[in-house]
């Protein structure tokens, strides 16, 4: 069958192997083949690849005796998975069930099955979900909407139904992270479950982590705790706009992942900045210009105080037609 896989020499095979594994994007599901010195290592899905490795289509077998869902669809569903939770995007809902069924009878890993109900939304960036099927599993006592999403080494405790998470931004965050510094105060404006905040304090930052959805900073306190780093951690349930005047002057670095509405937030954001600060500031613009948009609003907000030099311009993923969901990496150096 076609699966993505990432292609790479022979003796690089067992690090690519471990460096997928622990991305989370290893897929279990087909064996890796090797041919002509090449070894081929199928993966999930290829928009979380680390960037580093080269993903192709090709034929893979499936793992000995292990039955996919599209053995018994007879054609390749689109699917994405988070932990053991499944996730199809199907307007048919006679198409969704029958893809869900698959699922359930397959030898995926799967306990529940979810449609995309509704696009995200609100100011808390959750969407509705319809439950498709579910496996019963007496050792699991979880919502079917909640998993747990293994990346780059750190376990995170999600509920779907009531926090937003995308797993698809696993290497962009490993990106930002691989960045800071042991002792650097990071301040993650729109923390969401702590995949930005938990990996920042695992590299010896202390961190402030704020999000406006209560449910969404528990569970980021649960995956604090879990990943060993709640000692450098604040997790603060509130609007960033309040929380920002205990933090004055504060930060060495700023995550501001809030992509649609983050130019409501750049004046707050230099207000947390300390005299020297690396924001990533994350945003959606069409692609005729993704980078110029977010630069003028910063540049409005910062200068004259802050020197500001856009230290990286990064295309994440492209978002809809001709929309970009981008990254600019910002230092602001005081005057
Ligand atoms: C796109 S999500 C990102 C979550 C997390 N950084 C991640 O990557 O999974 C944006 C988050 O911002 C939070 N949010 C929205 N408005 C906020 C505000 N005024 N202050 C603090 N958090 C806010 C939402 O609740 C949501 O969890």
């Amino acid at each position: 069958m076609e699966v993505p896989c990432v292609a790479v020499s022979r003796v690089d095979g067992e690090q690519t192997r471990q460096a997928l594994a622990s991305a989370g994007v290893l897929s279990e599901d087909y064996q890796i083949v090797h041919e002509d010195g090449t070894l081929y290592i199928p993966v999930t899905d290829p928009a979380t690849v680390p960037k580093e490795f080269k993903t192709i289509t090709r034929e893979l077998p499936a793992r000995e005796g292990l039955q996919a869902p599209a053995d018994i669809l007879g054609f390749e569903p689109s699917l994405e998975r988070l932990g053991d939770v499944v996730i199809v995007d199907e307007d048919d809902s006679e198409r969704a069930q029958e893809i869900a069924d698959a699922v359930l009878d397959s030898d995926l890993p799967a306990r529940s099955v979810l449609n995309r109900a509704s696009k995200i939304k609100g100011e808390l960036r959750v969407r509705d979900w319809e439950l498709l099927a579910e496996r019963d599993d007496p050792d699991v006592d979880r919502k079917p909407t909640e998993t747990v999403h293994r990346e780059y080494g750190h376990e995170f405790l999600v509920d779907l139904d009531s926090v937003y998470f995308s797993p698809r931004l696993a290497t962009e965050r490993h990106r930002v992270v691989e960045q800071i510094q042991p002792g650097e105060q990071v301040l993650d404006m729109f923390a969401g479950v702590g995949p930005f905040a938990i990996p920042a304090a695992s590299r010896g930052a202390e961190v402030v982590a704020v999000d406006l959805n209560e449910t969404a900073i528990e569970y980021l306190r649960e995956n604090a705790d879990r990943n060993g780093v709640s000692e450098r951690i604040t997790a603060i349930a509130g609007d960033i706009h309040e929380v920002a005047a205990d933090y004055h002057g504060w930060a060495d670095r700023l995550v501001m992942n809030l992509p649609h509405s983050a130019n409501e937030f750049v004046e707050t954001a230099v207000d947390l900045a300390g005299d020297e600060c690396v924001i990533h500031y994350y945003d959606i613009q069409h692609d005729s210009d993704p980078f110029g948009p977010g630069i003028e609003t910063i540049r409005a907000a910062a200068e004259p105080d802050y020197e500001v030099t856009v230290e990286t311009e990064h295309v994440v993923r492209s978002y809809a037609p001709h929309e970009l969901n981008v990254c600019l990496d910002v230092r602001l150096s005081r005057k």
